[in-house]
């Protein structure tokens, strides 16, 4: 039996995928400034002197530094990154998914990034992976990251794209599919005829939005065509071609006959309410933004600057266009496409994460807006009534000009868009770590607070149920993102009036105060979406000691388990209706349950025991016990 990609990739790692664990040490990291001041202090904590793996350290999620907070966090970034060892991408290189692709990532490698948009590498064959920040900090310190072996799921691909569909339309088919669970526990593997007809730009659409899905990773075969991206950014050398055997073998495998894909847009507010455009077209649109790292490549940005030229984008539409590099931004300029964008009234931001993580450009009050990103939940654009919708550059360009949700294949013939040779150079954006880590100097901004430890688990818990919510709660639920938010990532205690404030305005007030440990119920893939750790952090600060949950999304539970909280399942998943707000839950013997795996209930309000269980592995056993990763490190002492 011939191996898959990801076989081939373990292998040549020396990772056996035969095991239910992978413990992973990867070629390349990155983090960046949503999630890499903890990192950093949890480096510190654990006295790291020198970053193991080859390491980037990015600013893209808030560069609008108002106030002095996101420039204290950069300038502590920038610091620690020449200390201990990382390269530092400087604000305004570009959103870390885009910049990584173009300059770091490499066919047959891995790479382990703080961000659940990490799989995104796996457009150049490279196995990439997302993870919470302490996981990310142990692996910069040498350790491995550990990670049940997901299964492989094979998406054979047939024929090719019609005109004026892209790779978002593609996994918007696979988000109708399978949904925003249909990824959990696996790596999503492309293979077939249909690959070769993908430029590199789709693929990376495709396996960045395969986290709204849940996956591992999602990876491509490395071809003609990465060679040819590889070699338009100077990095030819850096190609190897990489593919799975003709007779290799899948948990589980899905054609789809690419020629089949209409334009596809999701409604609000999850990225798997999927319709085609040409169902829901008249909508009006106030806004319309294209950009993110999911869709703000030169080849997304040209195609909108050809079906701009000489015209007017709709009165009624604020066109807001984040590019998403310098070396994209450069490109487009060069190519004359910038004009061409400008001309017809698109607002050009800077090249980074911006209105994707509500960091500005927020929609009018109940504004319908159509945006190229990945993400449409409820409040994440920062207008909490807005109504987002996800589409193609080719849909987002077509509803711009006519002023509503459009189909762009109402646009006549599909403009040809043909990859650079070459891209201008971004080097002077990285700056190297420093010749005498010894000489640098570390400032902390008063906005840079410790970050809390988790407790040891003790014998009894006895936790009252403080919310209980329905499936598919997000992190941006527990712990909002945005302009304000952003500025207060390496101040945990700061954050604590917006823990749950999307579910539940009065949430903080009602626990913060609250003199013992408590509790959330949760439905199925609790903790999904952006892979922040913070969702941990602040909850746990104020007394959140577990979670029971009809399942839990991959890295949500991890970060639950590198904090000392404890991740329960319902073993019958009925049981969740019989819990309701303030019941309180107790657990006897904690800590032989949690050793032996099923943990029995008991619901003290409604006299009835339940049975959960935490499918936890030895090592996860040991974090839990001892109140964290970063306890069990400092133990372990690394
Ligand atoms: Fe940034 Fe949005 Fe991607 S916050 S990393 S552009 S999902």
């Amino acid at each position: 039996m011939g191996m898959n990609i990801f076989q081939k990739i373990c292998n040549s790692h020396k990772l056996d995928y035969r095991q239910t664990e992978l413990a992973i040490i990867p070629d390349q990291v990155l983090t960046h400034d949503g999630t890499a001041t903890p990192v950093y202090l949890q480096l510190e904590a654990i006295g790291i002197k020198k970053i193991k793996p080859f390491t980037v350290t990015y600013v893209d999620h808030n560069t609008l530094q108002v106030g002095f907070r996101n420039a204290d966090d950069h300038r502590y970034l920038k610091a620690m990154a020449a200390k201990l060892g990382s390269i530092f991408s400087k604000p305004g290189n570009g959103i870390c998914h885009q910049v990584h692709l173009e300059n770091f990532a490499r066919p047959g490698q891995i790479l382990v990034g703080s961000d659940s948009h990490t799989p995104m590498a796996g457009a150049v064959g490279m196995l990439s992976i997302g993870a919470g920040g302490l996981d990310v900090a142990t692996v910069m310190a040498g350790e491995p990251l550990f990670v049940k072996t997901p299964k492989v799921a094979g998406i054979k691909l047939e024929g090719r794209l019609p005109p004026w569909s892209a790779g978002k339309d593609v996994i918007l088919y696979l988000l109708k599919l399978l949904s925003v669970k249909g990824g959990v526990g696996k790596i999503i593997e492309f293979f077939g005829p249909g690959v070769e007809t993908l430029s590199i730009p789709d693929r990376a659409t495709i396996c960045n939005m395969s986290a709204e899905m849940g996956v591992t990773s999602c990876i491509f075969p490395s071809d003609g065509q990465t060679e040819r991206f590889l070699k338009s950014f100077g990095r030819r050398n850096e190609w190897q071609a990489l593919a799975a055997d003709n007779d290799a073998a899948y948990a589980e495998t899905i054609a789809i006959d690419l020629g089949g894909i209409e334009p596809l847009i999701a409604l609000p507010h999850s990225p798997d309410n999927v319709k085609k455009v040409s169902e829901v077209e008249g909508v009006p649109l106030w806004q319309v933004g294209i950009g993110s790292c999911t869709n703000a490549s030169f080849k997304d940005l040209a195609v909108v600057a050809h079906i701009l030229e000489a015209k007017t984008v709709h009165p009624d539409v604020d066109l807001v266009i984040s590019p998403g590099s310098r070396r994209t931004a450069m490109q487009i300029a060069e190519t004359g496409n910038l004009k061409k964008l400008m001309a017809a009234g698109a607002r050009i931001l800077e090249n980074t994460c911006g209105p994707c993580n509500g960091v500005g450009m927020s929609p009018a009050s109940s504004g319908n807006s159509l945006r190229t990103y990945n993400r449409n939940y409820k409040g994440r654009s920062g207008t909490l009534d807005a109504n987002v919708y996800l589409g193609s550059p080719e849909t987002a360009a077509a509803s711009a000009l006519f002023g509503c949700i459009t189909d762009p294949r109402k646009l006549g013939p599909y403009p040809g868009i043909s990859m650079p040779e070459s891209f201008p150079d971004n080097s002077n954006m990285f700056i190297a770590p420093a010749d005498d880590p010894e000489s640098v100097a570390v400032v902390k901004g008063p906005n840079i607070q410790p970050m809390p430890l988790g407790s040891p688990l003790e014998m009894r818990l006895e936790c009252p149920v403080k919310l209980k919510t329905g499936d598919n709660i997000t992190t941006d639920h527990i712990l909002p993102g945005g302009a304000e938010m952003l500025s207060l990532r390496s101040n945990v205690p700061a954050s604590v009036p917006y823990v749950f404030n999307r579910l539940d305005p009065d949430f903080a007030g009602r626990v913060d105060t609250l003199p013992g440990q408590w509790t959330i119920v949760g439905g199925d893939n609790f903790g999904q979406g952006s892979s922040r750790e913070h969702a941990v952090m602040v909850p746990l600060l104020i007394g959140m000691k577990m979670v029971i949950a009809k399942s839990f999304a991959r890295t949500f539970r991890q970060n639950l388990i590198n904090f000392g909280a404890v991740p329960l399942v319902f073993k019958n998943p009925e049981d969740y209706d019989q819990i309701e707000t303030d019941d309180l839950l107790v657990i006897e013997d904690a800590i032989i349950q949690v050793k032996t795996g099923g943990v029995k209930v008991v619901n003290r309000s409604k006299n009835f025991t339940f049975e959960t269980t935490g499918h936890f592995t030895d090592r996860e056993k040991e974090l839990i016990l001892q109140g964290g990763l970063l306890n069990y490190l400092r133990l372990k002492n690394i």
